[in-house]
């Protein structure tokens, strides 16, 4: 995929995750501490948030770096820094800023002492170009830290629905293990090889796995709205959508107990030096 065709599929997919932001963040709060945690930001520093969608994870920096630091998120989707501007106006969190730009390619000044994110790096056309870039957005000994997701067998219900889906559609995205997408940095070695090659060093990877429960309505909502299934969904016919509605649903079930699922969310914590 180009820059330009992932700014244009951003924009669309930022509009949905705007619409579905509560549920997202509560979904993936344990992983934005556990990225700023691994940053080690404190009081007074610069931290920016790479792709930093609605700013869940630029707030969760800026309780750290405090008043006197900057928290400052970049997102190339208008719609969630839209968004992320307007939560932190009427949250009155002080410290943050939001960009909308690419971050593969911006000019950033080397003011940074840490850079973050919660999956905001997996989508660069050109990882390895887009890490060096980020490189030079740091002072000297500069901290990174982010979550990526690890493989699609290791979060099954990121599949469940594909599969579920898969006979009735004319076709199914199928998992590119080198990307970019949500399932591009899978492979450790993969990301090592990307950072150790923009000149990252100190590189650790790590697995961090969370469990979230969420109803069955919630869990159809991340299956069919969320995910890739929405892209292909969004054009259907009623009949087309009614049928694979109802085969996500009956795939999904045994998922379920008492009304509610768990989701695991198995992911590695990256981190890693200028
Ligand atoms: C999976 S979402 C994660 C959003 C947010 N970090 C969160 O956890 O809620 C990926 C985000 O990366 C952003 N993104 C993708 N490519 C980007 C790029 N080249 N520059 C900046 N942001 C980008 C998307 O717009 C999207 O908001």
């Amino acid at each position: 995929m180009s820059d330009r065709d992932m700014a244009a599929y951003w924009d669309r997919a930022g509009r949905v995750w705007v619409e579905h932001q509560g549920l997202l963040d509560r979904l993936m709060a344990p992983i934005a501490e556990a990225v700023v945690e691994a940053a080690g930001l404190v009081n007074g520093e610069a931290v920016l948030d790479v792709g930093c969608g609605s700013g869940a994870t630029t707030f969760a920096a800026a309780w750290r770096t405090g008043p006197t630091g900057r928290a400052v998120g970049v997102d190339i989707s208008p719609a969630l820094v839209e968004l992320a501007r307007r939560r932190a106006g009427e949250d009155g969190v002080e410290g943050v800023e939001f960009l909308l730009a690419d971050a593969q390619t911006q000019a950033f000044k080397a003011e940074y002492d840490a850079i973050v994110s919660r999956f905001g790096v997996m989508f660069f056309p050109d990882p390895v170009a887009a890490f060096a870039n980020l490189r030079g957005a740091l002072k000297p000994a500069g901290r990174l830290a982010f979550a990526c997701w690890r493989s699609p067998a290791e979060n099954p219900l990121s599949q469940v629905p594909l599969k579920a889906a898969a006979p009735f559609l004319p076709e199914v995205p199928a998992f590119d293990a080198t990307g970019p997408g949500r399932f591009a940095f899978a492979d450790a070695e993969r990301v090592r090889g990307i950072l150790e090659t923009s000149g990252w060093r100190d590189i650790q990877i790590a697995p961090l796995d969370t469990v979230n429960p969420l109803s069955f309505d919630e869990l159809m909502t991340m299956s069919l709205r969320v995910g890739p299934l929405n892209p292909i969904l969004k054009d259907a016919d009623d009949d087309l959508r009614d049928t694979v509605w109802d085969a996500v649903a009956i795939a999904l079930e045994p998922y379920v107990k008492d009304g509610v699922a768990q989701m695991t969310s198995a992911c590695w914590l990256v981190t890693a030096k200028a």
